[in-house]
């Protein structure tokens, strides 16, 4: 037999179980796993993987790249954030897909319109794969343009409840009519939970100069308790048990959330949730720093004890994904807050160091099984997302997309050396064990020797026809 490529040596960890093996493939596909392939067979090339594991590659459904958002641009675009990612073994990104109201016009772009606008801006660009949620942000005119972007390939849809300035608020009605549709069309709405009117008010309770100067970024956490998120989430949660429509919830980030999800899974209720590295890791008392408003994004960081949850929902079930939220902004535009919380940019770089945080953080420290963490990291998110199993899988037929990572070599984030494109990183200094040695993309090597060698332009459009517990 003769083989491309065959990575030789490794303990393969996919979300089955681990084994010795040797991973062969055949152009952009895996096309055989079995001992001692490299001894048997003739290759093309052999990567090395001896005392290494082998993953697949990391799919982060959850990235923000290129984004007008708080009145600046946030600081990743598809080329570094691309390159940030595949660094960190993520071989494939979900991105959102917003239609913005066009110049000069009270009209806002189609969900097709906005859908051309991501493509344009990956396009040349990325060095992974890639697809868009698709943000429904005027529900009486984009509710009739929702079976057109299924048929285009597009099953997964996005509303926030907040974010009322940018033109991206959802309400109730435009919920539970989604939902109404999401179980028609087999697609999945998922949702930014936070209660937005209770926080309008908490926010004008605090929004006072003597405020500002004594607590600064700190109000950024006081103004969001977390019954902020929960109330949101269960509201979200009442409409998909009532109109039986696929929920998501986005970047879940409390305790409380965490039991509302397990209290509706056990009545049967459709609904998923993600939370991200960051709330797993990181918590509130951040905003104490004086460089504290560079950790804000919504919903912002909470205690120890919603984190304890979180690992502890990744164990039982209740939590299904691992993502990033990845929002990048450089401290020249955090700096635009100027002491006035509600004007940070919101939100936080990811890419790069999803799989080695939650690698060191969960694994290492015995909270995850490395099977576990695959299942969390890159098979779920494949069938959650309908790209199962093209991705998220080691087996024959699926895309080369793996990720090969040491167990225990740890290198320090500096955020000076990384593909990341910020001045800053809310990791600085950690060290961290799982940065990807050798990433493989469709087959083509695109990390080697933790560099990144891929070309700009050679991500494609990953389409899907499902998502959701169907996909
Ligand atoms: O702070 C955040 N999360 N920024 C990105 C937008 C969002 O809410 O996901
Ligand atoms: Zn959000
Ligand atoms: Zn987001």
């Amino acid at each position: 037999m003769k083989f491309d490529k065959i990575i030789k040596g490794g303990t393969v960890v996919t979300a089955e179980g681990s084994a010795l093996m040797d991973v062969a493939i055949n152009g952009e596909k895996i096309a055989a796993l079995g001992e001692n392939l490299a001894g048997n067979c003739e290759a093309g090339q052999v990567i090395d993987a001896t005392g290494h594991l082998v993953i697949p590659g990391v799919i982060d459904v959850h990235v923000h790249l290129d984004l007008p958002f708080c009145g600046t641009v946030s600081s990743d675009d598809y080329s570094s954030g691309t390159r940030a990612g595949a660094r960190g073994g993520v071989t494939t990104l979900i991105d959102f897909a917003i239609p913005y109201k066009k110049k000069d016009s009270n009209d806002y772009e189609t969900l097709s319109e906005a859908a051309d606008n991501w493509h344009k801006r990956a396009e040349g660009k990325a060095i992974i794969d890639y697809t868009f949620h698709i943000c429904i942000t005027q529900f009486d005119q984009h509710k009739d343009q929702i079976k057109g972007m299924v048929d285009r390939g597009f099953t997964t849809f996005k509303e926030f409840m907040i974010y009322e300035s940018e033109g991206w608020q959802s309400d109730d009605r435009a919920m539970f009519a989604t939902l109404e549709k999401m179980k028609e069309y087999g697609s999945m709405l998922l949702v930014h939970a936070e209660s937005s009117r209770v926080l309008d008010e908490l926010i004008a309770r605090h929004h006072t100069p003597e405020q500002m100067k004594k607590l600064g970024a700190q109000l950024h956490g006081i103004t969001r308790p977390n019954y902020i998120e929960s109330e949101a989430i269960q509201r979200a949660v009442t409409w998909c048990e009532i109109t039986g429509g696929q929920l998501y919830i986005v970047h879940m980030s409390t305790a409380e959330g965490t039991d509302i999800i397990r209290a509706a899974q056990d009545r049967g209720v459709p609904v998923i949730a993600e939370t991200c590295a960051q709330y797993l890791v990181l918590d509130d008392s951040v905003f104490e720093r004086e460089d504290g408003h560079l950790y804000a994004c919504c919903p912002q960081l909470k205690k120890p004890a919603d984190q304890e949850r979180l690992w502890k929902g990744l164990n039982d079930g209740e939590v299904s994904v691992i993502s990033t939220d990845t929002c990048s902004f450089n401290r020249e535009q955090k700096g635009m807050w100027n002491g006035d919380w509600t004007k940070i940019p919101m939100g936080m770089p990811g890419l790069e160091t999803l799989l080695p945080v939650s690698y060191t953080h969960g694994v290492l420290e015995g909270r995850l099984t490395p099977e576990l963490l695959v299942r969390k990291l890159s098979t779920d998110p494949a069938r959650i997302m309908g790209m199962y199993p093209r991705k998220g899988a080691i087996q024959v037929g699926s895309d080369a997309d793996i990720a090969i990572i040491h167990p225990t070599k740890r290198i320090k984030v500096d955020h000076a050396t990384m593909e990341t494109n910020t001045d800053w990183s809310p990791f600085q200094g950690w060290e961290l064990a799982g940065f990807s040695r050798t990433t493989l993309s469709r087959g083509d090597v695109i990390v080697d020797d933790y560099k990144v060698v891929g070309k700009a332009g050679r991500g494609k459009w990953i389409p899907r026809k499902k998502a959701g517990l169907a996909g």
